[in-house]
């Protein structure tokens, strides 16, 4: 666990680490494989890695992304797709190649699932593997859309949301009624496979999540809890966030 002042000293200090692994990887003349996440926590860390690009060179044509998940269904014009937010807030700023670009795909019909999330999962593997992977967490304790009761070893699939989730995602729909009740998320194996991972929380509101995830019994009832099995995740808080630690 690393506790930052604010936010936004712990931001451009995510921003870097993965800046670093872009460059080094580059060097080497490999790809970097990031998953990403999106919600309000890791906004800042593509503000930084849009900077860096433009004012230091940072480049992204050897990056991949995969995203961690989307709400289903869910067009990607949407105003709350995670299209449209990781466009927003990233890849239309850098230069990116848009066939490096992975997002679970919320317009499929439902007897395509299954087989999409397979082909997810390959994709990752035929890369190598996600190098890192940058988390939130939900206050139900979800990393992705993982919510309460996904099993330690899940891959990608559809999900039904958490009702909290739902609640907490309401401002954004107008309404907990405009709230899809399902997502395409990565798995909680999904993500222990990375090669890094950083959960980052920021504000007083995720304190007793992050009190549960960090130092609570490990169970499925609180998916984030997993994270302690690993040797390879981080934690990045704020000084609020921490309080309860
Ligand atoms: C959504 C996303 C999660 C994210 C969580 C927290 O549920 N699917 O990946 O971690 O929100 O969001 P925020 O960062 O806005 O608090």
């Amino acid at each position: 666990v690393t506790v930052y002042a604010n936010p936004a000293a712990g931001a451009v200090a995510v921003a870097q680490r993965i800046a670093a692994l872009i460059r080094s990887k580059q060097a080497d003349g490999e790809k970097t494989v990031l998953g990403l996440a999106t919600g309000v926590t890791p906004i800042a860390v593509y503000a930084e890695l849009i900077r860096l690009h433009k004012e230091e060179g940072l480049s992204f044509k050897n990056v991949v992304t995969f995203n961690l998940d989307e709400y289903y269904p869910m067009q990607p014009g949407s105003v709350q797709s995670y299209v449209l937010f990781m466009n927003q807030n990233l890849f239309d700023h850098i230069d990116i190649d848009r066939d490096n670009i992975h997002i679970p795909d919320g317009t499929l019909a439902e007897d395509e699932i299954a087989a999409f999330c397979l082909n997810y999962e390959r994709q990752i593997e035929e890369l190598g593997g996600l190098d890192l992977q940058v988390l939130g967490i939900g206050r139900t304790g979800h990393i992705g859309f993982n919510e309460p009761g996904s099993a330690p070893n899940s891959g990608t699939r559809l999900v039904t949301l958490d009702d909290l989730t739902r609640t907490d995602a309401a401002r954004d729909f107008g309404g907990k009624e405009n709230v899809p009740t399902k997502a395409i998320t990565m798995g909680v194996g999904t993500i222990f496979k990375a090669r890094e991972i950083i959960l980052m929380a920021w504000s007083k509101k995720k304190a007793p999540i992050i009190k549960k995830a960090v130092e609570g019994e490990i169970s499925g009832d609180v998916p984030a809890t997993f994270l302690q099995l690993s040797d390879n995740v981080e934690f990045i808080l704020d000084e609020p966030a921490a309080s309860e630690l």
